[in-house]
C-alpha cells in the first residue's frame, strides 16, 4: 500500500517534468460564476477518479475506506445546494442507498467489521446536511423508511445506546466490534460527530432530548480533556480512565466540535446560548492559531503536512473543517464576518495548487506553497479543494438569495420524522460473518490492500482461525441486548493481539 504511493509519487515527479496542456483552474473569488466553474471543475475530477456510488465501498481505490463515501456524498449534497447543479444528484441517492442498506442504519453488513463509531457518524452527518439543505428524497427511499431524519435519528438512538460510563466516566469508544484495539479508545472524532448530530438534530427538530445528548457528550469531552481548558482539542484517549492522551491535533477535530457548537448556539436561548457563544469563541480561535499559516493565511494539516506523511484519511481532513467553517458562519452568523475572510483565502490558495496531473486541473495538498502543486494527487486533495470553494459561494451570493441556507423542520424541511428509529437491528450473524471475511482472505489472489484495512485486528482473528480456534466475535450491542450471542470478556482479551 506504501509501496504504491512511492510509485505515485515518482509519476507525479515524472509527469511534472512533462507536463501536459496546461489548464489551471481559474478562480476569481468575486465572482459568482468564477467560483461556480471551479466548483464544477474539482467536483467532477472527484468523481471521475474517486467515487463510484454503485459499489459497496463507494471509493474505488482499496486506499481509501468506507467512511470517505459518506464525507464525498455530503461535500456533493452541499455541492448542489450551494451552485444549484443537479449533475451529482442521481447518484448521490444511489451512494445513499447502499450505505443505508437494508439494516437502515448505516452499518451496512458489507462493512460491519470496519465500521467504528465515527464511520457511522460521518454517514449520519452527510444525511444531516441532506436533511437541512432539504435534498430531495426519491419514493423508493421513503418507502423503504430511508429518509435522511429518520436515518440521522437512528444513528443517534444506536449511538446513545452505546454512550459507555462504565469508563472514563462517558463517551462513546472510537470502534464497536469489541476485538479492536481502539474499542479502548475513546476519540474526539467519534464523540466530536456524536455531539454535532445531536446539536444538529436538536436544532433542526426542536427536540430538547437531542440538545441534553449534546450538552452531556460536549461536556464529557471537556471533562477529559479531548477538548482542554485551553481549546486545544487532542486525538483520543484510552480506557479505562482516559488519563493516557493522544495529542495529536487534527483540523477535523476541530471542525466538528466548532459546528456542533455553532448548533447548540442556534438552538439555546439566553445563558445556554451565551455559554455556546464562548464555546464557539474559544474553538474559533483555537482554530485559527493552530491551522492558519501565520504567513500564508493557508489552512495546514499541522501534524503531517510539512513532512508528507498525512495517510488517505488525514489527507482529506481539511474538507472537513472548510465544510463546518462554513456551516459554522451560517447557524452562528455572527462568526460569519471571521470566518468568510479565511475561507475565501483558502479558496484563492487551493485553486492556485489545482494545476496537477492527470489533468491539469488536480489540486494539492500544501495551499502555503503558491501558484504550485506538489504533486500529491488524491480524494483528500479534491475534496479539500471542493469544500473550500463551495463553501465561499454565499459570500458572492446575492442577499435574500438563500444560497447556503440551512433549513428546519418548521422553515422549509420536509424529511419525515422518526425519533424511536432503531433499524432494522439485522441482528447480523456476526461469528458467520467473520468466518466469511476468514475465507475471503484465504483466497489466494485476494489483494491484500484490502486487509490492510481491516487492521492487525482481522489478522490476529485469521491466525487464531488456522489454528482451528473458535473464533468469538463479538459486537458491543450484541453484549448487551442478545444474551446468547455475547462473549466473555475474557475471550475478547484472547483475540486481541
Ligand atoms: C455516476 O456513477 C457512475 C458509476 O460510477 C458513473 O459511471 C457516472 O459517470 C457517474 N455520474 C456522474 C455524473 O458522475
Ligand atoms: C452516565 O452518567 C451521566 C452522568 O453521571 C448520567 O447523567 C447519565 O444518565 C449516565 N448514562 C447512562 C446511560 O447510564
Ligand atoms: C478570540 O479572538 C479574538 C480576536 O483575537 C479576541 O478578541 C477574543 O477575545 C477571543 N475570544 C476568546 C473567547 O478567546
Ligand atoms: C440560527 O440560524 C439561522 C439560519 O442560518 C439564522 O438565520 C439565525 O440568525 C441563527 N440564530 C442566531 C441566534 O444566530
Ligand atoms: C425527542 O427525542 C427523543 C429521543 O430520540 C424521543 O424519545 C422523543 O420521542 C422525541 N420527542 C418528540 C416530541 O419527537
Amino acid at each position: 500500500m506504501r509501496g504504491l504511493s512511492t510509485y505515485k509519487s515518482l509519476l507525479s515527479i515524472v509527469l511534472l517534468l512533462h507536463p501536459g496542456p496546461a489548464r489551471a483552474i481559474e478562480l476569481d473569488i468575486d465572482s459568482l460564476e468564477s467560483i461556480k466553474a471551479a466548483a464544477a471543475q474539482v467536483a467532477s475530477d472527484l468523481a471521475a477518479e474517486f467515487w463510484d456510488p454503485t459499489s459497496f465501498s463507494g471509493v474505488p481505490n482499496a486506499q481509501y475506506a468506507w467512511w470517505q463515501h459518506g464525507a464525498i456524498l455530503g461535500a456533493y449534497v452541499d455541492y448542489w445546494a450551494f451552485t444549484g447543479d443537479t449533475t451529482y444528484n442521481d447518484n448521490i441517492t444511489i451512494g445513499w442507498m447502499k450505505g443505508v442498506s437494508s439494516s437502515l442504519d448505516l452499518l451496512p453488513q458489507e462493512h460491519a467489521f470496519d465500521i467504528g463509531n465515527d464511520d457511522q457518524g460521518f454517514w449520519s452527518i452527510m444525511s444531516m446536511d441532506a436533511v437541512e439543505r432539504v435534498f430531495p428524497e426519491t419514493q423508493i427511499q421513503k418507502d423503504m423508511n430511508a429518509g435522511f431524519l429518520e436515518i440521522t435519528q437512528t444513528v443517534h438512538n444506536t449511538q446513545a445506546l452505546r454512550w459507555d460510563n462504565s469508563t472514563c466516566g462517558g463517551g462513546l469508544r472510537w470502534q464497536i466490534v469489541t476485538v479492536k484495539d481502539g474499542y479502548k479508545y475513546k476519540n474526539t472524532i467519534s464523540n466530536g460527530l456524536y455531539f454535532q448530530q445531536s446539536a444538529r438534530l436538536a436544532r433542526y427538530t426542536g427536540n430538547a432530548t437531542y440538545a441534553d445528548a449534546a450538552e452531556e457528550s460536549y461536556k464529557w469531552m471537556r471533562s477529559v480533556n479531548l477538548i482542554q481548558d485551553d481549546f486545544r482539542i487532542n486525538d483520543g484517549a484510552f480506557i479505562p480512565d482516559c488519563k493516557q492522551i493522544t495529542d495529536k491535533r487534527w483540523t477535523y477535530n476541530y471542525g466538528t466540535i466548532l459546528a456542533g457548537c455553532a448548533a447548540m448556539y442556534n438552538f439555546t436561548t439566553g445563558e445556554k446560548r451565551e455559554y455556546w457563544r464562548e464555546q464557539i469563541d474559544s474553538v474559533l480561535n483555537a482554530t485559527l492559531a493552530t491551522f492558519i499559516d501565520a504567513e500564508t493565511g493557508a489552512l495546514k494539516e499541522i501534524q503531517c503536512q510539512e513532512t508528507d506523511t498525512c495517510n488517505m484519511d488525514q489527507r482529506s481532513f481539511k474538507a472537513y473543517l472548510a465544510r463546518w467553517m462554513g456551516y459554522t458562519a451560517q447557524v452562528a452568523p455572527y462568526t460569519y464576518s471571521t470566518i468568510m475572510p479565511h475561507l475565501r483565502k483558502n479558496a484563492q490558495l487551493a485553486a492556485a495548487t489545482c494545476i496537477g496531473e492527470p489533468r491539469g486541473t488536480a489540486c494539492g495538498q500544501k495551499w502555503n506553497i503558491g501558484a504550485q502543486w506538489d504533486g500529491k494527487h488524491g480524494l483528500g486533495e479534491q475534496i479539500n479543494a471542493m469544500e473550500v470553494i463551495q463553501n465561499i459561494i454565499p459570500s458572492v451570493s446575492p442577499p435574500g438569495s438563500g444560497v447556503g441556507k440551512i433549513f428546519n423542520s418548521n422553515n422549509g424541511g420536509t424529511s419525515k420524522s422518526n425519533p424511536g428509529g432503531m433499524g432494522k437491528r439485522m441482528g447480523w450473524n456476526w461469528r458467520a460473518m467473520v468466518a466469511k471475511e476468514y475465507r475471503k482472505y484465504m483466497l489466494k489472489d485476494h489483494d491484500i490492500k484490502a486487509a490492510d484495512r481491516f487492521g492487525a485486528a482481522v489478522l490476529t482473528l485469521l491466525t487464531f482461525a488456522l489454528l482451528g480456534w473458535m473464533v468469538f466475535y463479538v459486537v458491543s450491542e450484541d453484549d448487551d441486548e442478545k444474551p446468547g450471542a455475547a462473549a466473555e470478556p475474557a475471550a475478547e482479551a484472547s483475540v486481541e493481539k
